[in-house]
C-alpha cells in the first residue's frame, strides 16, 4: 500500500483487538493511519461516516468495528444486524463516493460448522446463530462496495483484548489446577498481529473478493488451552469435556477450519503456524 499522506488508511473498531493491531501494523509501515471507535465514530450514524471517510479520502477502510458478543447477538439481533450490517452498508455507500475499498472483517461463523474439511471461500454459507446471520449480511452490505475485500478469520485473540488465551491464563494465575475444556470443537487459533500483516499485505497488493485468513494449523480449545498451559510452563491438569457439557445461548460451529489456499497465492506464503503465534503473543503481552 502506498503512504501517500493524502491517502491514510481509516481503521474502525480501533480499540478493539484486531482494530489496535492493524493500526500498529500500519505504524510499522509508515503508512498514515486514523482509527476510531464509538467514543469519536459510531458506524450506525451514516452521517458521520459519510462525513469522516469524505473528509479523510482515504484508500481503504478496515472495518474492525462489530458486536462481537456471540451469546448477547441471540438476544439483540436487530442492534447487531444495525452495526455488522446496516453500518457496512453505510461504508461502502462513503467508499463509493471517494473511490476507496472497503476491507470488512468477517467470521468462520458465516458457515454452519459441519465440514470435514477446511471450507473454502465458495462454500455454502449457513450460520446456525445470529452473530454469523448478522455478519453475513455484512459480507452483502460489503459487497456493494465497488471495491470490497471481505476477509474470513476466526479464533482471534491479541493485545489489549478479552479472549480465550487471557481467560485461561486468569484461571492460571488464579491458582486453577484442573481445567475442563471444550475439546470437540476444532478451529485455528489467530494472534491479531499476524492478521493485521496479512490484512495490510493483502490491501497492499490490492486483492478484492472473499478471502479466508487464519494462523496455519487446526487445533481443538482442548489442545489450544494445553499449549497455552504448556507455554506457559504450568502445573496444570487440562481435562477435554463435550460441547454438550457447557450449554451456551449461541450455537458454536464443531469446525471452524479455513481453507487458506487464496491467501496463499495472493501474498505468496500462508500464515504463521498457531503455535508460533502464540508463542509471540505470550511474550508481548508480557509486556504489554
Ligand atoms: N474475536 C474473534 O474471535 C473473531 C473471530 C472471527 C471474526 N471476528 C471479526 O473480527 C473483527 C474484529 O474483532 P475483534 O475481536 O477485534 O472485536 P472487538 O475486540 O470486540 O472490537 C470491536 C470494536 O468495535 C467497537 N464497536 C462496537 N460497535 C461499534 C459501533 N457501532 N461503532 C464503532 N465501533 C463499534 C467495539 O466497541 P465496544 O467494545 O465498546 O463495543 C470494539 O472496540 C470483527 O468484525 C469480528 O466480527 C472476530
Amino acid at each position: 500500500m502506498e503512504s501517500a499522506v493524502q491517502h491514510p488508511l481509516l481503521v474502525t473498531g480501533s480499540y478493539g483487538q484486531l482494530g489496535r493491531a492493524v493500526l500498529a501494523e500500519a505504524a510499522s509501515r509508515g503508512i498514515p493511519a486514523e482509527g476510531r471507535d464509538l467514543d469519536t465514530l459510531d458506524i450506525t450514524d451514516r452521517g458521520a461516516v459519510a462525513s469522516w471517510v469524505d473528509a479523510a479520502r482515504p484508500r481503504a477502510i478496515v472495518n474492525c468495528a462489530a458486536f462481537t458478543a456471540v451469546d448477547d447477538c441471540e438476544e439483540h439481533e436487530a442492534t447487531a444486524r444495525a452495526v455488522n450490517s446496516t453500518a457496512v452498508g453505510h461504508l461502502a455507500d462513503a467508499c463509493n463516493i471517494t473511490g476507496s475499498t472497503l476491507i470488512q472483517i468477517s467470521t468462520d461463523y458465516v458457515f454452519d460448522g459441519t465440514a470435514n474439511r477446511p471450507y473454502r471461500e465458495d462454500d455454502p454459507v449457513a450460520p446456525a446463530g445470529a452473530y454469523g446471520r448478522t455478519k453475513l449480511l455484512g459480507e452483502e452490505s460489503a459487497r456493494t462496495a465497488d471495491h470490497h475485500l471481505i476477509i474470513r478469520t476466526a479464533w482471534l485473540y491479541g493485545l489489549g483484548g478479552h479472549h480465550f488465551v487471557g481467560a485461561i491464563r486468569g484461571q492460571i494465575e488464579g491458582g486453577n489446577t484442573r481445567l475442563r475444556v471444550v475439546a470437540d470443537q476444532h478451529g485455528s487459533p489467530t494472534f491479531c498481529d499476524d492478521l493485521a500483516t496479512a490484512v495490510l499485505d493483502l490491501a497492499a497488493a490490492e486483492v478484492e473478493g472473499v478471502i479466508h485468513a487464519v494462523n496455519t494449523g487446526i487445533t481443538s480449545w482442548h489442545g489450544f488451552a494445553a499449549e497455552i498451559v504448556r507455554q506457559l510452563g504450568a502445573e496444570v491438569e487440562v481435562v477435554p469435556v463435550s460441547t454438550d457439557e457447557f450449554p451456551r445461548p449461541a450455537p458454536r460451529p464443531a469446525y471452524s477450519a479455513l481453507d487458506t489456499t487464496r491467501l496463499e497465492q495472493m501474498i505468496g506464503r500462508g500464515m504463521p503456524p498457531w503455535q508460533a503465534g502464540l508463542e509471540r503473543y505470550l511474550e508481548a503481552s508480557c509486556a504489554f
